[in-house]
């Protein structure tokens, strides 16, 4: 690495002048200066009672001689480190012969469980569930490419009282007479069966006590598998997860498992036991509940209406492992679940969740509970990355314009619909492939390049255009870059540094480096996202100024395609992390 070559230099220098310190570089704050900065000298003058800008120069007199960094002090106090054009085109020839294009692969590589996706059985995709496929696969992809082993499961939402509402719902409208009463023939359940089934069920719930009363008892029904209630539950799964299968293939996730709750119903009294043989439970109103609270936490309590005040003298609440009926609850299949990865996968590194912000009580709960009860060991890493809200251009959630949350299907038809716009007025005919390819792109983008637990607003003009920050300039870019490849064929020589749009293109490249680096420390993809954003840009400017097809100087034409090649395979690398694929034309 570039940063570490540049700190041998200058720790070997800092000992011939006397500082027997580790010393250490950034990228530079001012890039037209240089190119990397060391900002140690300050402390070094506090530790040595000297003045700081003496100690730089001290440094940077003592430097070895060499050909790829030239080293200079200057005030207040900075090492200012500028590649020379022999690094910065040697560094283009290494990354373009490197099959990782210089990201280094990390040392020690870490076992890791992904839950993300987790679309809810029997219930239409909406988009609550939109942001964790998009962020899930990212990191997933970010991951892997720096050398973790990662299994990523949906964790499909297929246990709770969604299932019995919906079955229930079914029952009494007269669709299951074949199995209950042995009427009829055997119906074909279908997903519009389903998606009048569950709203309506649901709303019921609300203002029906028996009723509710009811569908728990179902719910209860299945998950003690009795008949015939768990083989319908098993049909509707079925029909539900065909559906689940088709929108996240469509938005590019891919997952390892196909798991949901109900798969650790084998782990459930297993868990259950290991708890209260610790001694951490007890009854509360009928309900088996574990203490959680820690002293002197305050949580906030949540907002009933849009003018209450939030409060937050509240302690953790406890978790309730099993309900007054004997059914099990979203904790409890997330404890078990925890049980059955362990168990089955040989207790990974780390276990994280892509999952909405607003749940960050239920994995609080869940977590300690794996960790009092010894569940989950100590060295394993229990992680929520919680995601903000998407939200409407009025700053609140996403909705239609009746004020119905908007179905996933509905967004991906939105996308396909702008992107094919888009499209139309560049002159390229209707392709349903590819606007999806774009629509998605430009949503994917537009939610990445944000901080992961921030809100944001969908955009959809903002995020389709094909310039500024934005997925579909980033596939323009590569698609363009590949149409000249393609009239001027690989390059037959080395590429050289010439002018300043090329040291550009070389910066930047080393910062993309990085961000991959960042990103992983801090579970996020906005660093990738803008580094290579830079990157594109750098070479727009580059491409403006330059005409690579008609370069007359020979040796001149073989640099430029290099570099096009260099550029093409670092946008490739940063996309496929981004899960960004790059069209064929646009
Ligand atoms: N099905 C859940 C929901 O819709 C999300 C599942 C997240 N993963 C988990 N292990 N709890 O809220």
């Amino acid at each position: 690495m570039i940063s570490e070559e540049i700190i041998g230099l200058l720790n070997n220098s800092a000992q011939k002048a006397g500082y027997n310190d580790k010393l250490s570089v950034t990228f530079s704050n001012m890039p037209k200066l240089c190119d990397f900065q060391c900002n140690d000298c300050f402390s070094l003058a506090k530790k040595y009672g000297k003045n700081p800008f003496d100690i730089a120069e001290d440094i940077v007199k003592n430097i070895e001689n060499n050909e790829d960094f030239d080293f200079s002090a200057v005030r207040p106090a900075f090492i200012n480190i500028k590649l020379t054009d022999k690094k910065l085109s040697q560094i283009g020839n290494e990354f373009l012969k490197d099959e990782r294009g210089g990201v280094p692969k990390h040392e020690h590589s870490q076992k890791v469980i992904m839950d993300y996706g987790g679309a809810n059985v029997a219930k239409a995709l909406h988009v609550g569930h939109l942001r964790s496929p998009i962020i899930g696969e990212s990191l997933k992809r970010l991951y892997k490419f720096l050398g973790d082993e990662v299994i990523a499961d949906v964790h499909l939402g297929d246990w709770g009282l969604q299932m019995g509402l919906t079955e229930l719902q079914l029952y009494l409208d007269g669709k299951l007479d074949y199995y209950f009463e042995g009427k009829g023939k055997e119906p074909v359940i279908t997903l519009d069966m389903l998606n009048e089934a569950y709203p309506k069920a649901s709303a019921r719930k609300n203002i029906d006590e028996q009723f509710k009363a009811q569908a728990d008892e179902w719910t209860l029904k299945i998950q003690n598998k009795e008949e015939p209630y768990y083989t319908v539950y098993k049909i509707i799964r079925e029909v539900s997860v065909k559906e689940i299968k088709k929108h996240y293939s469509e938005l590019g996730a891919e997952f390892d498992l196909w798991y949901g709750e109900s798969d650790a119903q084998d782990y459930i009294d297993k868990a259950i036991k290991i708890i209260e043989d610790k001694g951490l439970t007890r009854v509360s109103d009928g309900a088996l509940v574990v203490d959680v609270a820690v002293e002197g936490e305050n949580i906030p309590i949540p907002k009933t209406s849009e003018d209450e005040v939030q409060r937050y003298k509240n302690p953790m609440p406890p978790a309730i492992i099993k309900k007054y009926n004997g059914g099990v609850l979203y904790a409890t299949t997330d404890i078990a679940t925890i049980l059955m990865r362990n168990e089955m996968f040989g207790y990974p590194d780390r276990i994280e969740y892509i999952v909405d912000l607003r749940q960050k009580n239920h994995f609080v709960q869940v977590f300690r509970v794996c960790k009092m009860a010894g569940i989950s060991p100590k060295s394993q890493q229990l992680l929520h990355i919680g995601y903000g809200t998407m939200n409407g251009k009025d700053g609140k959630p996403f909705k239609t314009r009746s004020g119905d949350t908007i179905k996933l299907e509905d967004i991906i038809d939105m996308l396909v619909d702008k992107a094919s716009e888009k499209l139309k007025s560049n002159g390229v005919e209707f392709d349903r492939d590819l606007a999806l390819k774009i629509g998605v792109s430009a949503m994917k983008f537009g939610d990445l390049i944000n901080n992961v637990d921030k809100d944001y607003v969908f955009d959809l003009d903002k995020f389709m255009s094909f310039e500024g920050k934005t997925g579909p300039y980033l596939q323009y870019t590569a698609v363009r870059i590949n149409s000249i490849l393609a009239k001027t064929g690989e390059a037959k020589g080395e590429f050289y540094v010439d002018n300043d749009e090329e040291r550009e293109i070389i910066r930047n490249i080393l910062k993309l480096n990085s961000a991959y680096e960042i990103c992983y420390n801090n579970k996020t993809l906005s660093p990738l996202c803008l580094a290579t954003y830079n990157l594109a840009s750098a070479f727009s400017t580059f491409y403006n100024n330059h005409n690579v097809v008609n370069e007359k100087d020979e040796k001149k034409k073989q640099s430029f395609i290099a570099l096009l090649m260099l550029v093409k395979n670092k946008l490739a690398q940063a996309l496929n992390v981004l899960a960004i694929e790059i069209p064929q034309k646009m």
